[in-house]
């Protein structure tokens, strides 16, 4: 077990929520480096112990904070990244910086001082499936990223993969499909739904929506984290989700439904350039090799948790929502 644990990325949605993940369920001390983007969170590391939490504001791609920093940990946790694809699609530059040049600073950092990795990585990579392919994405699947942000993801893995190859370094990937839970910025597709709700708009819906995701909570992916960590096979990816393929469209209208509105009560709008049609997790390796298994079977009612929880904290959403709204108005979305 490891007792010195980095997590980079932190403060972020993840992050944030792997962080409490890990303070509950080991005895670790836990540092978070986090350069404290718009999508970081600070409030949700408050109240935590600090005797076992200490937060490192930088950038994963300066090496000249991170080498020292990974030589005083056991392991290091690789979720800090540019994560919103409509953000990729409006400018691509700080993609290619975090989540590439950033990869290959930690990967450096770990090679320099023998330290083990879990890189922290998504479904995207594989690009997307047809609606009526009975298949799902395996760890066999090829990689075919699509977009910017999944090309720079899978840009960050292979980067893994060859270090792991060439220089012996002990890392693990997690692919993961689309995580839903408290501490999600307002700009993604759950929160942002609530929070319009919540705020007297309709719901936004790309194109037709019946593009389809599979979701997953986000203390689940954190328990696959944790696991992959301490039991993971070096060299091995590990793809993480939850059974929960739904298209968009019926995941506006359970959202509807959960928050007492009318099924209709929404708005079709500008479809995403690019969009991948859909995306769906095979999890049959983790749960044999590792014996993982998601607690959250029934999404209806993590989703109505989750509600709960944005109704409860409208404190923490509020000062970003107006911004993204009118940078998705920009766009016609
Ligand atoms: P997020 O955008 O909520 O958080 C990202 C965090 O990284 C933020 O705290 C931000 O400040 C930090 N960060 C960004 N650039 C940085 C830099 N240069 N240096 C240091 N910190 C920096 O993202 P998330 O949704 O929590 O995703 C976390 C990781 O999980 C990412 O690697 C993402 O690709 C992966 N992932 C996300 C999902 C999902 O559904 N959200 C699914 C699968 C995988
Ligand atoms: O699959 C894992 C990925 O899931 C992660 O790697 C990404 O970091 C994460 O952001 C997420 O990517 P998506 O692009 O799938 O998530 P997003 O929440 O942006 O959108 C989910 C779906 O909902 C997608 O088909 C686009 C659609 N959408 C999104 C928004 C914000 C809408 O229909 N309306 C919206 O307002």
């Amino acid at each position: 077990m490891h007792q010195r644990i980095l997590v980079t990325g932190g403060a972020g949605f993840i992050g944030c929520n792997f962080v409490r993940h890990l303070l509950a369920h080991t005895d670790a001390a836990v540092t978070v480096l986090d350069k404290l983007t718009y999508a970081a969170s600070p409030p949700a590391l408050e109240g935590l112990p600090e005797d076992r939490l200490r937060l490192v504001v930088g950038d994963v791609a300066d090496a000249s904070v991170v080498d020292p920093l990974v030589a005083e940990h056991d392991a290091v946790v690789h979720l800090a990244a540019e994560s919103h694809n409509d953000n990729a699609l409006r400018d691509p530059a700080p993609f290619v910086h975090t989540n590439l040049v950033g990869t290959f600073t930690v990967l450096e950092a770990v090679r320099k001082a023998d330290v083990r990795l879990h890189h922290v990585s998504t479904d995207e990579v594989y690009g997307d499936l047809a609606l009526d392919d009975p298949q799902r994405f395996t760890e066999d699947t090829p990689y075919d990223p699509s977009s910017p942000y999944s090309a720079t993801k899978a840009g960050s893995d292979h980067l893994v993969r060859a270090w792991v190859r060439s220089f012996g370094v002990r890392a693990t990937i997690s692919c993961c499909s689309n995580n839903y839970g408290p501490w999600q910025h307002v700009e993604k597709f759950v929160p942002r739904q609530i929070t319009n709700l919540l705020d007297g708009r309709r719901p936004r819906l790309y194109g037709a929506g019946d593009n389809i995701r599979d979701w997953i909570h986000v203390d689940d992916h954190s328990s696959a984290l944790l696991t992959i960590l301490e039991r993971g096979r070096i060299g091995e990816t590990y793809l993480v989700g939850a059974d929960g393929e739904r298209s968009n469209l019926e995941m506006v209208q359970l959202i509807l439904r959960l928050m007492g509105r009318d099924p209709d009560d929404f708005d079709h709008v500008a479809d995403r350039a690019g969009h991948d049609v859909r995306y769906a997790i095979e999890t049959g390796h983790l749960r044999n090799a590792l014996g993982w298994l998601p607690t959250y079977g029934d999404l209806e009612a993590g989703l109505a948790q989750t509600i709960a929880w944005y109704t409860d904290h409208e404190d923490w959403w509020r000062p970003h929502k107006a911004a993204t709204e009118a940078a998705y108005a920009a766009k016609g979305q």
